[in-house]
């Protein structure tokens, strides 16, 4: 099957891998590539994002570090027929070289909950922020100039320590946000801002 229009991207799930939902939505909605960008997505679960990304023209590497997510990416992409560049198990960067124009990632944000077990699909750190923090410290040396970074994050993590991690090296270019009974996610597009010396060491 090729994939002619985004809307029709099909994708298979797996009880263990994380499905496309609100946030991924989302994120998609704010997501710009222009055509042949070199984009990385770090924790591409399905895959939903990185065959966007690739519909759209951009050179994609979809990296994970639950194995079962990098499978699923890679037999998503075959049904739709999408050409990614790698599909790679990796914890964060740690299998990632090169420079980017934009790195993706719809984080583990949720903060954890007393006597569940761990899961790397939600659990952002004990508060929820962690993985988003280091994250935003990490791929800045990963950016090329002007580089973009797309993530998503929740009220129920303080979002205190990620904007002044945002402060620190990037600019907002826009702020997206959607409020459910119980919650409200939003979807963040940065630029990485010019700096005589790095930012985060
Ligand atoms: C909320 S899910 C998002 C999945 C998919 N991108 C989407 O939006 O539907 C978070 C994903 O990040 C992955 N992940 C969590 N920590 C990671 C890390 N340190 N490095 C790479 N991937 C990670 C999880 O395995 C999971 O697939």
């Amino acid at each position: 099957m090729t994939l002619e229009r985004i809307s029709d991207i099909v994708i298979e799930e797996n009880k263990d891998v994380y499905s496309p939902d609100e946030d991924t939505f989302l994120l998609l909605d704010l997501i710009q590539i222009d055509e042949g960008e070199d984009i990385l997505e770090i924790g591409c679960g399905t895959g939903m994002i990185s065959i966007h990304c690739a519909y759209h023209g951009a050179n994609v590497t979809a990296v994970d570090v639950n194995e079962k997510a990098v499978e699923l990416t890679s037999k998503n992409a075959e049904i739709n027929d999408i050409d990614l560049k790698d599909i790679l198990f990796s914890d964060m960067f740690s299998e990632v070289q090169g420079m980017w124009d934009a790195i993706i990632f719809n984080p583990p944000y949720l903060p954890k909950v007393e006597g569940y077990p761990m899961d790397v699909r939600w659990d952002g750190g004990i508060d929820g922020d962690e993985t988003i923090v280091k994250f935003l410290e990490r791929s800045y040396s990963y950016l090329c100039p002007e580089g973009r970074v797309y993530f998503c994050c929740s009220d129920l993590a303080p979002l205190t320590r990620i904007y002044n991690t945002i402060d620190m090296g990037y600019e907002i270019i826009e702020q997206r946000e959607k409020t459910f009974d119980f919650e409200t996610i939003y979807a963040f597009s940065l630029i990485a801002m010019n700096h005589s010396s790095a930012p985060f060491i």
